[in-house]
């Protein structure tokens, strides 16, 4: 069944660039502007970015114009699009299950994603409050934060993390925004949020790294992050980079393939992706620009992990020429790119209750919406009154984790990985040849490089991440 509008007509895009926008509103989110500047710290810099770079293009790359081929040929959700590419190739529509799965993952996804978002909201709420206080009191350019220790400032976190009715409430305020934004739909809803939100975003994003550049350490970041101490690239930091970069491009959970499904008319898939890969990679390195330098410059510690942005940041808002503002607005940056990509997240379930139940747009995006937000709160409630339970006890990788951590750490060493291989498998092996050239408009060398990458180098690269992933023993470090 294939979803459709009052008028009969499924929705779709207005245009390719209103694409491009919104599958890079997609691929930018958390994991570019919290997650790749955390594990580049964690991991040592250089190597590990360099090495990330090159799965972006060597793998990732040909995953998304897979996905896009997916969703572009089948006009449905992910998985009656898989179905339909499976009949017009003649293999069996079984192969449609890993749709599901991909289905099944952005819908756990979502509702961690939703309560990492808050956390950034609470700060953007605290930091916008400093910034007005700072205008009232005629010092629009102070540092933030300023009658607080960096003890106080560094507790913030904690504080926040034992107070679930203030995490519920942040989870409640960006769930609603997600959901407002997919129940109403492709045009209206994901585009137009995409339209006006990805060019703040960009805005924000070169302003605050000129601004780290002027005040910041700007070489420090530099040869932190691109000078590679190759000691560094142990197997488990190339299974990290890797897994990364899936995530990052919104890879194995049939996000690109739902979103691909919107489009209407033929358009080359080889150029659309490649403005994707850059624009995802480029954001991440920015990122990286722009928060390393102002790390560096008050001698802050790169390697801070998770807490990097929140705790680490802040503090160093705090000694800098208009820290106010600039912290203010770096929070609104990081949100901006999060409510971007949770519509992604929703809209692969929602797009599944319309295609495969039947259900109307408002109802799925409902279900799936609210079901999302109280698997959030499970995970809120990890961090405070449910911090003992462990869901995964009996699986020693993810024997030690609280709810939240459980959750991202399967779906993204598991979930993920199994999304982009079976879709390698199927795109490489199982897919109609003609169709495929047909649909991605790539034909001749290019064809048989993207060919060579689905069919050999993806399945084993992203096999070997999830067997090294799960046992990470065998690598035995
Ligand atoms: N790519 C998004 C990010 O980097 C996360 C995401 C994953 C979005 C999968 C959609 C699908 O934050």
């Amino acid at each position: 069944m294939v979803a459709s509008t009052a008028s009969g007509e499924r929705e779709g895009w207005s245009s390719r660039s209103a694409f491009i926008l919104a599958a890079v509103g997609a691929a930018v989110g958390l994991g570019n502007v919290w997650r790749f500047p955390t594990l580049a710290g964690e991991n040592g810099g250089g190597a590990f970015v360099l090495f990330y770079v090159a799965c972006v293009f060597l793998l990732g790359l040909p995953l998304v114009i897979s996905e896009i081929f997916l969703g572009r040929t089948g006009q449905d959700d992910a998985v009656g699009s898989i179905r339909k590419v499976a009949e017009k190739s003649g293999v069996s529509k079984r192969w449609s299950a890993f749709g599901i799965m991909g289905v099944i993952a952005a819908f756990l996804i979502v509702s961690f994603y939703s309560v990492v978002a808050g956390w950034v909201l609470y700060y953007a709420g605290v930091m916008g409050a400093d910034f007005i206080s700072a205008v009232l009191a005629g010092d629009p350019f102070r540092g933030a934060l300023m009658g607080e220790s960096q003890d106080a400032i560094q507790g913030r976190m904690g504080d926040l993390f034992a107070n679930p009715v203030l995490l519920l409430s942040m989870h409640l305020a960006f769930m609603g925004v997600t959901l407002f934004i997919v129940a109403r739909g492709i045009g209206s809803g994901i585009e137009a949020a995409a339209t006006i939100l990805m060019p703040m975003f960009f805005v924000l994003l070169i302003a605050i790294t000129i601004y780290g550049a002027f005040v910041g350490d700007m070489g420090d970041a530099l040869a932190f992050l691109f000078t590679p101490d190759w000691s560094k690239l142990t197997p488990q930091v190339m299974n990290t980079a890797l897994g990364q970069a899936l995530f990052s491009l919104s890879l194995g959970v049939a996000g690109l393939i739902t979103y691909g499904s919107y489009i209407k008319g033929s358009s080359g898939l080889g150029p659309t992706s490649i403005t994707i890969a850059f624009a995802d990679t480029g954001v991440a390195l920015l990122s990286g620009l722009m928060i390393f330098p102002i790390v560096f410059a008050v001698g802050l510690d790169p390697a801070a992990g998770p807490t990097l942005v929140f705790q680490t940041l802040p503090f160093a808002f705090q000694t800098m020429p208009a820290g106010a503002l600039i912290g203010f607005l770096f929070f609104v940056l990081i949100l901006v790119a999060a409510v971007t990509s949770s519509i992604s997240l929703l809209e692969v379930p929602t797009a599944w209750g319309i295609g495969e139940m039947g259900w109307s747009r408002r109802k799925s995006s409902l279900v799936f919406g609210g079901g999302a937000f109280l698997i959030g709160i499970a995970c809120l409630l990890g961090y405070n009154l449910w911090s003992d339970v462990r869901l995964l006890s009996f699986w020693p990788l993810f024997a030690e984790l609280d709810i939240l951590d459980t959750i991202d750490g399967f779906t993204g060493k598991v979930m993920l990985p199994l999304g982009a291989f079976f879709t390698a498998i199927f795109v490489g092996w199982k897919a109609d040849r003609k169709l495929v050239e047909q649909m991605t408009g790539i034909s001749g060398f290019w064809l048989a490089v993207w060919r060579f990458s689905i069919a050999w180098l993806c399945p084993l690269a992203v096999g070997t991440i999830l067997i090294t992933g799960l046992f990470p023993g065998i690598l035995g470090d």
